[in-house]
């Protein structure tokens, strides 16, 4: 599906909502252990409308994961997390362990890389299904089994009542993280974020896998954020991109925009590795010359300065600030690209 099929597709009365389902505002997460203090996330802000599919690249150890987890509630007591984080107007930031429990999976669910891990070997998959049903709805085991059976059928799992009974090591990784998507769904989450969900599968899988979170967001009008490496996923799938680097983000704009005029030096970088026409449709983040900044001292100036071919002098005292410099396209560059890509 082309991106302007995705965005007609997007285009409905959810999607249209103008109050964002989350907005997310200088958010910040810091680890410190050990005297060691990593600043991952530093100053992230975005808005997601109903129904909107959000990718989120950059290379490893960005703050992609963190700053989702932050989300979830997910990050573990060492991490001191600032700003905010609205979801449908509640501060996800001030929740207490107690309303975490309530809410996750019922208002955003999450889909890791590692079903394999993520799923229990020794439980049926239909048992795990039912049980992440229950923990969510009031209804009596029955009505939970006839939902979880109606979940495996809604993510198209091959034979779904020979798989209920079966378990994880008995199904594929491509139906595994099919079994991953139904527990996501058990509570009809408004927010699926999909974290390198389909990474760890071989390309037709990985295809099929997306255009299932596809068909979803546009039957259940679930709105996806998009965690990954890969470049082509983001362009064949997203409806905006933001592109992170240094825990912050550092471009962000609609697919079409930012891969059509790139405006941040790193995001072409990343896209003018690979020659366009020799990119496979699924290429991973080519390797960009240099090493990311070092989280535990970041320098005073732009974090990619001591990487990038367009910097001044002014880049490595002062920090860009991330702005609107076009209409729905936002960068934070003193030197921004003026061509396509
Ligand atoms: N529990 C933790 N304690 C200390 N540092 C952490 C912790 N979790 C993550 N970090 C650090 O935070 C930074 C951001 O990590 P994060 O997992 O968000 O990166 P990512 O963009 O998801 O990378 P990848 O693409 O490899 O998954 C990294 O430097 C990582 O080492
Ligand atoms: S601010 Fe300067 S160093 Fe940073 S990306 Fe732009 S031109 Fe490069
Ligand atoms: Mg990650």
């Amino acid at each position: 599906m082309s991106i302007d099929e995705v965005a007609e597709a997007a285009a409905t009365p959810a999607a249209r909502d103008s109050q964002p389902l989350l907005e997310v505002e200088d958010l910040r997460v810091r680890f410190d252990a050990r005297g060691r203090r990593v600043n991952a996330v530093n100053g992230l802000s975005y808005r997601l409308a109903a129904g909107r599919i959000l990718a989120i690249i950059g290379e490893s150890g960005s703050g992609k994961s963190v700053s989702s987890r932050a989300l979830m509630g997910l990050l573990p007591p060492t991490a001191s997390i600032t700003g905010s984080a609205r979801f449908r107007g509640t501060e996800l930031l001030e929740l207490s362990e107690k309303e975490w429990r309530k809410r996750r999976g019922a208002d955003i669910a999450m889909v890791f890389q590692d079903p394999a891990r993520s799923l229990n070997p020794t439980m049926r998959i239909g048992t795990q299904i039912t049980e992440a049903v229950r923990a969510h709805s009031s209804g009596d085991k029955k009505a939970a089994r006839e939902r979880a059976r109606e979940l495996l059928r809604l993510v198209r799992l091959p034979a779904p009542e020979r798989r209920f009974h079966e378990y994880p090591h008995q199904l594929s990784g491509g139906m595994r993280q099919r079994v991953m998507i139904a527990i996501a769904l058990a509570a009809d989450p408004k927010l699926l974020i999909a974290d390198e969900a389909t990474t760890a599968l071989d390309v037709t899988t990985q295809a099929q896998i997306m255009d299932l979170l596809l068909e979803l967001q546009q039957r259940l009008g679930t709105a996806i954020i998009l965690i990954s490496h890969d470049l082509g996923l983001a362009a064949s799938y997203a409806h905006e991109v933001i592109v992170m680097y240094a825990g912050r983000a550092v471009e962000y704009a609609p697919a079409r925009t930012l891969f059509d005029r790139v405006r941040m030096p790193y995001t072409q970088a990343l896209l003018g590795a690979i020659p366009r026409l020799e990119r496979p449709p699924h290429a991973k983040l080519p390797v960009t010359p240099g090493q990311p900044p070092d989280l535990t001292a970041l320098p005073p100036g732009c974090p990619f300065a001591p990487r990038c071919s367009r910097a001044g002098d002014d880049c490595h005292t002062k920090a860009p600030p991330f702005a609107e410099g076009e209409p729905g396209h936002w960068w934070a560059c003193w030197h921004p690209c003026e061509g396509a890509s």
